[in-house]
């Protein structure tokens, strides 16, 4: 059973993973209307993958005898300077989430909730894989220089052939 506190908590985190799945999907557009198919591909993936990280949330808060909230979501961002911005802005995104389910595993270990604390786990996890991949991209959009056309085209390349992760399959 879940307390009050890690009920509300949990919610919370809802809530943020939906905004995350808005904040791709905006960004994939943005990339699909200035050419870049490949990455508005990579990123309307990961618009899927956070809201099954919303979904398995969810399905978890109720499950586990508490009240799942559909999330009052705002509005992302919608336009972006350059891809380098765009993955800068991402990443900021995902440190913000990693501390969110870090202060959410204190949170459960404090409560003493031992279920919630080991169901975050695969969050932690989780977010240990985004950070690394977003910081691996930004590093090739810095190597190949964010403003050269042919740079562009090389990252658009490579971010097409990035597939979802097998790890973040909903359980
Ligand atoms: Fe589910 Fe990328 O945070």
């Amino acid at each position: 059973m879940l307390t009050k506190k890690v009920e509300t908590a949990l919610n919370k985190q809802v809530e943020m993973e939906g905004y995350a799945s808005n904040y791709y999907l905006s960004a994939a557009s943005w990339c699909d209307s200035k050419g870049l198919a490949g990455c508005a591909g990579f990123l309307y993936g990961h618009a899927d993958e956070e809201r099954m990280h919303m979904m398995k949330l969810f399905t978890y808060i109720n499950d586990a005898g508490g009240h799942a909230l559909a999330p009052n979501i705002k509005q992302p961002p919608l336009k972006f300077k350059n891809l380098k911005e765009l993955f800068e802005s991402v990443l900021e995104h995902e440190l913000a989430v990693t501390k969110s389910i870090n202060n959410l595993v204190d949170l459960c270990m404090g409560e003493k909730d031992h279920s919630s604390y080991n169901f975050l786990q695969w969050y932690v996890a989780e977010q240990h894989e985004e950070e690394k991949l977003f910081r691996t991209i930004l590093d090739k959009i810095n190597l190949l220089g964010p403003d050269d056309s042919r740079g562009l085209y090389w990252i658009d390349r490579e971010l097409a052939g990035i597939q979802p992760e097998s790890g973040s399959e909903p359980k």
